[in-house]
């Protein structure tokens, strides 16, 4: 039966009682809550690759600039616990702000390069707020394998380099985007799009659809980043409600300038843009020459 904990201490308590009488490996999945069929994706497959399924719901304030939204981010702790439960998680792990940073917090994990482009220039100090609580959650938890969506492509690639840097003793397993029928990419803030938005929205992975059939169609080394750049935007800006924060074509996961080369190399087209107060991001991964 699933555990809640709401504490640190006992959070430490239960997986060390687990680690004790077990050889088994545990997985962990941290989210924000307003848990959807995404999440669930990360969590079944944790269910699948982990002894112990260990799930942490916070709604992190370190990652939200001013102006952002903290305050109104959804929660709904009771459907929470039913989408946890029914994917077979262990413990769940929601703890209050004060028991995450019972005192101002005077130190951050900072990762360089890899956040100057993208959400990293938009959302300033956003990943070193993610960088942070990874890194206490992983202290916490002290788990043998970490589930992440690709749907976040930059939070994985940053993950990564914490991870490699600091030596964490932590496996990052990335997983495929989870999409609704219509191809948006599910996300917890997309209940904040109204019925036109919510339509509208659907020039973002089409957008994308388009981008890869056009790499498809040329033979290798035939497009450049610009021409992909404005095949995604054009095709966003049919939408009359989108506003675009970004569209880029990096290399995955340096998250440089993308750049043909005899072997094949990876290459992602991330986007980010807003319907009303509605930031939504998307992206593909595409091996290339
Ligand atoms: P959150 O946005 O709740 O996402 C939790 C995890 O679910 C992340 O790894 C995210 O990439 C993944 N996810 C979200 N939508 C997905 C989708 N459609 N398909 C597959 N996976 C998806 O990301 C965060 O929370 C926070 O930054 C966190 C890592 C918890 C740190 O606070």
């Amino acid at each position: 039966t699933m555990e809640v904990v709401q504490t640190i201490a006992d959070l430490r308590a239960r997986i060390k009682a687990y680690r004790r009488k077990n050889d088994q490996s545990v997985g962990f999945v941290p989210t924000m809550g307003f848990l959807h069929e995404g999440h669930a994706s990360l969590l079944q497959k944790a269910r699948s690759q982990s002894g112990l399924v260990v799930l942490s719901i916070f709604v992190n304030p370190l990652q939200f600039g001013p102006g952002e939204d903290f305050e109104r981010y959804p929660r709904n702790a009771e459907k929470d616990l039913a989408v946890a439960e029914a994917a077979g998680v262990d413990i769940v792990f929601m703890p209050s702000v004060d028991e995450m940073y019972p005192t101002p917090t005077r130190t951050t994990v900072s990762v360089s390069e890899v956040t100057t482009r993208l959400c990293g220039a938009s959302r300033p100090g956003h990943f070193d707020g993610v960088a942070t609580v990874v890194n206490k959650l992983f202290h916490m938890v002290q788990p043998d394998q970490a589930f992440f969506g690709l749907k976040d492509a930059q939070q994985v690639a940053v993950i990564e380099q914490m991870v490699q840097d600091l030596n964490i003793p932590v496996e990052i397993v990335p997983c495929p985007t989870l999409r609704e029928n219509d191809g948006l990419a599910m996300s917890s803030r997309n209940v904040y799009l109204s019925a036109e938005e919510r339509q509208q929205a659907l020039v973002l992975s089409q957008s994308l659809q388009q981008a890869k059939a056009f790499i498809q169609s040329k033979s290798a080394s035939s497009f450049t980043s610009q021409e992909l750049e404005s095949l995604v935007r054009d095709h966003i800006q049919t939408a009359p409600l989108a506003v675009i924060d970004y569209v880029e074509v990096l290399s995955y996961p340096t998250l440089e300038p993308f750049e043909h080369s005899h072997s094949i190399n990876t290459l992602i087209i991330a986007l980010a843009v807003k319907f009303g107060k509605t930031r939504l991001i998307d992206n593909l991964i595409l091996q290339v020459r």
